[in-house]
């Protein structure tokens, strides 16, 4: 898909369709009103016979009006201008994008950017607007023997009314551009099953999207971990007969002396619970227990892609939770790379367990900020579902950072405690941890787990058990947190 902007004027735009919204009431926006006048009050005419009330959600089709040189007019309802927010702006630009594939147009000039959005500029609409659609003509197809059939809908092109509109819409639409396409990059490595999408696959993908977009790239394998003592990490990966890999990517988009940030993502790429065997129903999602990694791996693209001006590290730790002969069993107790001794008393703890030497691999690298990302526990979606990702972190203001990215981006997190007081769950009586704290709060325990390898550097965790890919008829990767990930470093990099 190519996206573009264009200063014109709807009735003006020549294409095959031109888009523009109806609010409530039947009530015109400006776009919609420039049609009215451009055709003697004839739009306004048709809008009623097509009974279109302007309800959010609703289209209507429209064409061969005279005084408007596109073919076509789809009107797309936005209900209450007063409730117009982030949320009724993708929404919006979705039903325009499903339309459109629907109607089955090759290009459509959309008129939307005069909406008010709340105090949203109109950079923030082109990007969300590149985004979502980006994000609903998303398709997985590649383990399929037949494709389905190709679509027309090649070009979407934004419309703007206004010199200075165009170029803010030009900086979003790139911007946006960018975010969809590591989106897209996460999507397909969640979306890939077990027995392809290996620590290995994801070792080589990381190698060869660092060759693409001219970063650094470095794999650690068994040995080089053995080295350095990563036992809680490699006790994961023993039970399985592929081997655990540890990626090491580094952009450098600042001068180097510049402290990075450091994004750690859970690479599990099968999550069976190892000897705590999972139950069976559903198991197949847990290919998804590798979205944190994707999640890097994907922003490392947009970034890139982005050329923003700041140096993160990605690291991710990649295994396969696997019950063997090998396998770790619960009560073994290993040696993590901090030294401290952990009791395993759940093998299906392990997110922790590979998080925390890779947490401690990042010390070196003496970072401004440490954000993990992982789907690291079921109890997640018990206490947010679905809607938003959950944050924890030891220093204040870095979590509102990562809340305000999230806001902005219209992909959101919510915080939750990690205060010491929850350390007693996690007390054994043979090692210096245990990986488990019991059923209660167990989001909360496994962030407090993590943060026992933080102490040195402000962190902060996400877990996007809840938000990483949609389960039944939708069944998915959805590409979050990439979009909270680019707002937060954007933001980074604009205060450098
Ligand atoms: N990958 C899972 C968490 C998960 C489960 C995410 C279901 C999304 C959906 C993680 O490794 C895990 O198994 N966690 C356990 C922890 C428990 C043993 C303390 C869980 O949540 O049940
Ligand atoms: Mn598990
Ligand atoms: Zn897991």
């Amino acid at each position: 898909m190519e996206f573009s902007t264009k200063l014109s004027s709807p009735e003006k735009h020549a294409s095959a369709c031109v888009v523009v919204g109806i609010y409530e009431g039947s009530v015109l926006s400006a776009a919609a009103e420039t049609l009215q006048q451009a055709t003697g009050g004839e739009f306004g005419e048709l809008l009623r016979l097509a009974g279109m009330r302007g309800k959010a959600g609703t289209t209507r089709l429209l064409y061969r009006l005279p005084g408007v040189a596109a073919k076509r007019i789809l009107l797309v309802g936005l209900g209450n201008p007063k409730d117009f927010g982030p949320k009724s702006w993708h929404d919006c630009v979705i039903t325009i994008v499903k339309a459109l594939v629907d109607i089955g147009v090759p290009d459509a000039g959309i008129y939307i950017t005069n909406l008010k959005v709340g105090t949203r500029d109109t950079t923030w609409k082109a990007r969300q607007f590149a985004v979502a659609a980006i994000d609903t003509l998303y398709r997985f197809e590649r383990m399929k023997s037949k494709k389905e059939e190709a679509r027309t809908l090649s070009r979407l092109i934004l419309g703007t009314t206004s010199r200075e509109e165009l170029k803010a819409a030009e900086i979003g639409i790139k911007e946006g551009f960018a975010i969809g396409a590591g989106m897209t990059l996460a999507k397909d490595l969640g979306n890939l099953p077990g027995n392809v999408c290996t620590p290995s696959y994801l070792a080589e993908q990381s190698l060869g999207l660092a060759r693409e977009w001219g970063f650094d790239a470095r794999v650690l394998d068994l040995k080089d971990m053995v080295k350095l003592g990563m036992g809680s990490l490699l006790s994961v990966a023993k039970g399985s007969r592929q081997p655990p890999k540890f990626i090491v990517l580094k952009y450098f988009g600042a001068p180097r002396k510049e402290k990075p940030v450091v994004l750690v993502g859970k690479g599990i790429t099968f999550d069976t619970g190892g000897i705590s065997l999972k139950p069976g129903a559903e198991m197949d999602e847990m290919k998804f227990d590798m979205c944190g990694a994707a999640s890097v791996i994907g922003t490392f693209r947009a970034i890139a892609q982005m050329r923003l001006k700041l140096n993160v590290i990605g690291l991710v730790p990649a295994a396969e939770n696997m019950p063997d002969g090998a396998a770790s069993k619960p009560g073994d107790i290993v040696t993590s790379m901090s030294g401290q001794t952990i009791e395993i008393l759940n093998t299906d703890a392990e997110g922790r367990l590979i998080l925390c030497d890779a947490l401690t691999y990042a010390e070196q690298f003496k970072p401004q900020a440490v954000v993990d990302i992982a789907t690291l526990t079921g109890a997640c979606i018990i206490a947010l579902g679905h809607v938003c990702s959950g944050l924890f972190s030891n220093k204040d203001t870095l979590a509102g950072e990562l809340l305000a990215a999230g806001e902005e981006s219209w992909d959101r997190a919510w915080q939750l405690p990690i205060w010491d007081d929850y350390q007693e769950q996690l007390k054994s009586n043979f090692a210096d941890v245990a990986n488990i704290g019991g059923r209660a709060a167990g989001s909360v325990t496994a962030a407090c787990f993590l943060s026992r390898f933080t102490k040195n550097y402000d962190w902060a965790h996400l877990d996007i058990a809840g938000t990483a890919w949609r389960s039944g008829k939708d069944k998915g990767a959805s590409g979050r947190p990439i979009p909270l990930l680019t707002s937060f470093l954007m933001k980074r990099a604009e205060k450098q």
